[in-house]
């Protein structure tokens, strides 16, 4: 199988998770989730990076920089999912395979978490599993990914 390189990019105050409102987000802190995805990722042969920012021009600067680096992109924009324009033009731009999760399930939560900029250039969308959003998400990719090759 060829390897894989998938990077894993968290938004603005995913940082903050285990103290950030846990009966929403849970108690898992950033760094056990990125372990998990680590785990998962090596289970499914493939390589994971995970990187945070609260900058949404660092975030779009990661995307870009991940056309050289990676096969494809699982993100949780946090906020900025339903404000950016600017991180869904540069996964376009990028044109890598992206999986969007979301640690809640933002439809049942207020109005505006409803839309985001992100979906329409994502393979597909995960939302409101909790840290397992992001391991189904990891292995969509995966999946994705070598279905293709
Ligand atoms: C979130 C949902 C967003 O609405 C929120 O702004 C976040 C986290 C989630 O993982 O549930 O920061 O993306």
């Amino acid at each position: 199988m060829p390897p894989l390189s998938i990077l894993a990019l968290h938004g603005p105050n995913l940082n903050m998770l285990g103290h950030r409102e846990p009966g929403i987000y849970g108690s898992l802190s950033l760094s056990e989730i990125n372990r998990l995805l680590e785990e998962e990722a090596s289970k499914l042969q493939a390589s994971i990076i995970s990187m945070q920012s609260n900058h949404e021009g660092v975030l779009v600067d990661t995307i870009h920089e991940a056309l050289e680096k990676h096969q494809g992109i699982l993100i949780n924009a946090g906020a900025y999912t339903h404000t950016s324009v600017a991180l869904r033009d540069a996964i376009a731009a990028v044109n890598l395979p992206t999986v969007e999760v979301h640690l809640s399930n933002i439809y049942r939560r207020e109005e505006f978490r409803h839309h985001s900029y992100i979906s329409p250039v994502a393979i597909g969308q995960i939302s409101g599993f909790g840290v397992q959003s992001y391991l189904l998400g990891l292995q969509a990719l995966v999946h994705h990914l070598r279905e293709k090759s």
